[in-house]
């Protein structure tokens, strides 16, 4: 009987197997060995004894073997009862070498984060990486998740739609987009898509009404730990909906995945908050919600107080806000802020751009500080400060003024991340969360034009689309964003079907006739088809898999990750091209030569 490295248990006992693996963990105990023989499934003991032995001692890490022999008990003392297979190990009576390995550049066995090989070589050698079996779960996942998608999208009715991957160069406001030259029209490129953003609301012209797909997205950006070049995105659109509609799908399908896979059942709506309301109180348009921690606005009562620096941004026109960490536990024998790590806090905040800050804490009920000047010097406001931060004893209060509120929520925003997620005031809940309610436009602070806040296709709200040309910041849009936990899992929104509007909102962010023609004109000549009333969303199916994982990194979730630098060290690439077959395929020189 064949079967896998992960399933005998003691129902077995006395059947003879056929497995075949990969040798893993090799102990030589004099007349015994045992190898551990591991499959995606898991591992099985193997014993070899008697005239077996020699064959067996030439064996190697990673070597690749069949065997065949009888299950049976193991002895007390060596069950491992963490292990499926922990119960039995397998007699072997017959063995077949299939192939040889190099010695492995580092161990495949460990999983605990200390333990493992620098990240850099586990990913050149990532086809190792992946015989680990924590590396294994997590692709596994991956593959149970797009599963449910799937299943999901059919149900409701859903097309899964392929669009292309070599597509025309369009302007994009955040990443640089990769270009692809063409042999056969010489001079000429294609670009990898940001998105399918503008395929799939052509597939809603063509009348496919809904659409999915399980995309493959390219962004030139530097890499991060949620953050791919080449990432994956689950791609809704539909015709004929509005924004309710969409929201509730999109809950259908992670109430399903959570029932599913995580065993939880998800509570539904998922709350609301204006761009606005999180940006005032969360600085950030992904308020991380597992805790409250508000930032307070502080400037009438910087301007009562004789804390000079405060107080004179204060006077001038710039604002104070402050945020109390409740559950800090400052000076407290278990608490992990002190005065050391508030010192790199202020750090990190001018690091981030943001001059005035400082921090106290509540002590008997009274606010204190290290030097006590500072504490004594807000004295006259401290009451009204006590009143609107309501802190508690050994809460820590950050304060910060500059003349730009969004930098300073900016900033405060980042630190109320920061410090909340280090005294982990919060359960491991997943708190979902809609933003709308957002501005169409922003300013560019270098260029000093309006780009989109996030989709140059977004449709303005019919209450303030009379603004557009009079005072686009006035706009608001139909945009949402899906928030969990304080990353942006997705985003999506009703688009604009009438052309000579999306030809307005381009002009808006600065783009000219010409280069609306030459970038969007397939567009703007679909949408003069009769365009239905649609919209969609996209959600990042690498950042939902890592999140469900509990991870932040999502390098780990995704089969063959680029590094930090946006390589793919498994292959090499990016790598140089000959210039010769530049010039000849593709009538490219580089200045240089
Ligand atoms: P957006 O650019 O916000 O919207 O992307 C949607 C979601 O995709 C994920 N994501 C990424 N994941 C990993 N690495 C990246 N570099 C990366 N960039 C984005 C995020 C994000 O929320 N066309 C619109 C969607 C729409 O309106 O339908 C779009 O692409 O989870």
């Amino acid at each position: 009987m064949e079967v896998n490295c992960g399933e005998l248990t003691e129902k077995q006992i006395g059947s003879t197997v056929i497995l075949h693996g990969w040798c893993r963990y090799i102990r030589d105990h004099g007349g015994k060995l045992f190898i551990d023989l591991s499959d995606k499934h898991g591992a099985t003991q193997l014993v070899f004894e008697g005239k077996l032995l020699g064959e067996a001692s030439r064996l190697g890490k990673e070597y690749v073997i069949e065997v065949s022999g009888k299950v049976s008990k193991r002895s007390e003392e060596t069950v491992d009862s963490k292990s499926p297979t922990g119960r039995v190990e397998v007699a072997v009576t017959h063995m077949k070498l299939l192939n040889h390995s190099k010695i492995p550049p580092f161990e495949l066995i460990e999983e605990k984060e200390k333990f493992l090989a620098n990240e850099e070589l586990r990913l050149k050698y990532r086809y190792l990486d992946l015989r680990r079996p924590a590396a294994l779960r997590n692709v596994v996942m991956k593959d149970k998740i797009t599963k449910f998608v799937r299943e999901y999208f059919w149900k409701n009715d859903f097309l899964e739609l392929e669009t292309p991957i070599m597509v025309k160069d369009t302007y994009e406001t955040g990443a640089r987009t990769f270009l692809v030259p063409s042999r056969v029209n010489t001079r000429k490129f294609y670009s990898l898509p940001q998105s399918p953003q503008f395929y799939k609301q052509i597939c809603m012209i063509a009348g496919l009404e809904r659409y999915f797909q399980i995309a493959k997205c390219f962004r030139d950006e530097d890499p991060r730990e949620d953050r791919q070049t080449e990432f994956t995105q689950i791609d809704i659109e539909v015709a004929f909906k509005d924004e309710q509609y969409i929201e509730s799908l999109i809950e259908g399908m992670f109430k399903k995945i959570f029932k599913e896979v995580v065993g939880k059942s998800l509570k539904t709506p998922f709350r609301h908050m204006s761009f606005e309301e999180a940006m005032q109180n969360y600085g950030s348009d992904k308020p991380d919600l597992r805790y409250e921690n508000k930032i307070v606005d502080i400037t009438e009562e910087a301007v009562k107080s004789n804390y000079n620096i405060l107080k004179r941004v204060a006077e001038n026109g710039g604002r104070v806000k402050a945020v109390a960490f409740s559950g800090a536990k400052y000076g407290a024998k278990d608490g992990q802020i002190n005065e050391n790590y508030m010192l790199k806090s202020i750090e990190l905040a001018k690091s981030f751009g943001l001059r005035g800050l400082t921090w106290l804490y509540v002590k008997g009920g009274k606010i204190s500080s290290e030097p006590q000047s500072i504490a004594d010097s807000l004295a006259p406001s401290e009451k009204q400060l006590l009143k609107k931060l309501s802190p508690k004893d050994g809460d820590v209060i950050i304060i910060g003024s500059d003349t730009s509120e969004k930098i300073l929520l900016e900033v405060i925003g980042k630190l109320r991340k920061v410090i909340s997620d280090k005294i982990r005031i919060y359960d491991s809940e997943y708190t979902f969360l809609w933003v709308d309610e957002m501005p169409l436009f922003e300013m560019d602070e270098v260029t000093r034009k309006f780009k989109p806040l996030h989709n140059p296709v977004t449709s303005p709200t019919p209450e303030t689309l009379k603004f557009l040309e009079s005072e686009p910041e006035k706009v608001m849009s139909r945009q949402y964003d899906l928030v969990l936990n304080g990353v942006e899992l997705g985003s999506g929104s009703i688009r604009i079907i009438d052309p000579e509007l999306q030809r307005k909102v381009l002009k808006i962010i600065g783009m000219g006739e010409k280069t609306i023609d030459n970038s969007f004109g397939f567009l703007i000549e679909a949408l003069s088809y009769g365009a239905p009333p649609e919209g969609g969303v996209a959600l990042g199916l690498d950042r939902i898999v890592a999140m469900l994982c509990g991870e932040n990194n999502i390098r780990d979730f995704i089969l063959f990750p680029k590094n930090k630098r946006g390589e793919l060290l498994l292959d090499g690439s990016p790598s140089e091209i000959d210039p010769k077959r530049l010039k000849e395929d593709y009538d490219i020189i580089f200045p240089s030569q």
